[in-house]
């Protein structure tokens, strides 16, 4: 694809990978309109991209609010590219048989934020537009105490495929990154983060978390390519391999 002038919509763009997405999508030419809930962030990620200014909307949008996703929308559009990057909702953790049902629905938080996004988004879309839907790998290898997550995951991947016939000619992929050092982890303490992502190292083929760059590069590549729809690719270092 020619980014030049296209026009991409990164929903939860203002941090991690919607972020390198922004910054990526702005690089190669085109216009972006970068959204998510919380000014601070937006404010702090318009300083780091500010030498792209000219090229970046930042927007503020909850993909739990359907009129501030249709708003977004309707700025872009005709969209090109439509990222779905947000994170959505706090996630429930640890075994199933002792999770709290109320949880383990919340999970689901990031489908229904999705969801939300394809039904308002769609018919700002461009006829050719492309989008892609960020899972995770997780999906296809639970760690213990990770079932809600692993089981939203599973979810986006089953409505990605089930979707991709009714949205054709466009298209809808999913990028499922695996362990990817991201804001996500912002809560911990620096010593926590780092213990945790030491401990992780010993389950990833490549001996390395990932950089959010290195799932927006693919993000980008799965929107040109104008021959994928309905599948998912993988950024994990091979942690998904036996
Ligand atoms: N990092 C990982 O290891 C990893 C692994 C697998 C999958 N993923 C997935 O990758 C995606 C991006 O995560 P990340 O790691 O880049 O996390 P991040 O750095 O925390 O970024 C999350 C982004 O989503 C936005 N967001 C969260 N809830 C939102 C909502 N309800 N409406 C609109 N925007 C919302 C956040 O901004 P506001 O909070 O200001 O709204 C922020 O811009 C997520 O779907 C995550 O599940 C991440």
């Amino acid at each position: 694809m020619n980014w030049n002038d296209k026009r991409v919509v990164v929903v939860g763009g203002t941090s991690g990978i919607g972020l390198a997405c922004t910054r990526l999508a702005a690089e190669a030419g085109a216009m972006v309109w970068s959204a998510g809930r919380n000014a601070e962030r937006r404010e702090s990620a318009a300083v780091t991209l500010a030498d792209h200014a000219g090229r970046i909307t930042w927007a503020e949008a909850d993909v739990q609010d359907r009129d501030s996703l249709s708003r977004l929308f309707a700025a872009a559009a005709p969209i090109d590219v439509l990222v779905l990057a947000a994170t959505g909702t706090e996630r429930a953790m640890g075994p199933f048989l002792k999770m709290e049902m109320e949880g383990f629905r919340r999970s689901f938080g990031k489908l229904w934020g999705y969801a939300n996004g394809i039904q308002t988004g769609v018919p700002h879309l461009a006829d050719d537009a492309a989008v892609v839907m960020v899972g995770g790998a997780i999906a296809r290898k639970c760690p213990p105490g990770m079932i809600a997550v692993s089981s939203t995951g599973n979810a986006i991947e089953g409505f990605c495929r089930a979707l991709a016939p009714e949205i054709a000619p466009r298209r809808v992929n999913v990028v499922a990154p695996g362990l990817i050092d991201t804001g996500m982890f912002e809560a911990l303490s620096e010593e926590q983060r780092q213990g945790m992502f030491e401990q992780a190292r010993g389950n990833i083929p490549l001996g390395r978390v990932g950089q959010p760059e290195e799932v927006a590069a693919m993000i980008l590549a799965v929107a040109d390519n104008r021959y994928m729809t309905g599948t998912t690719v993988d950024v994990e270092g091979g942690s998904l391999l036996p």
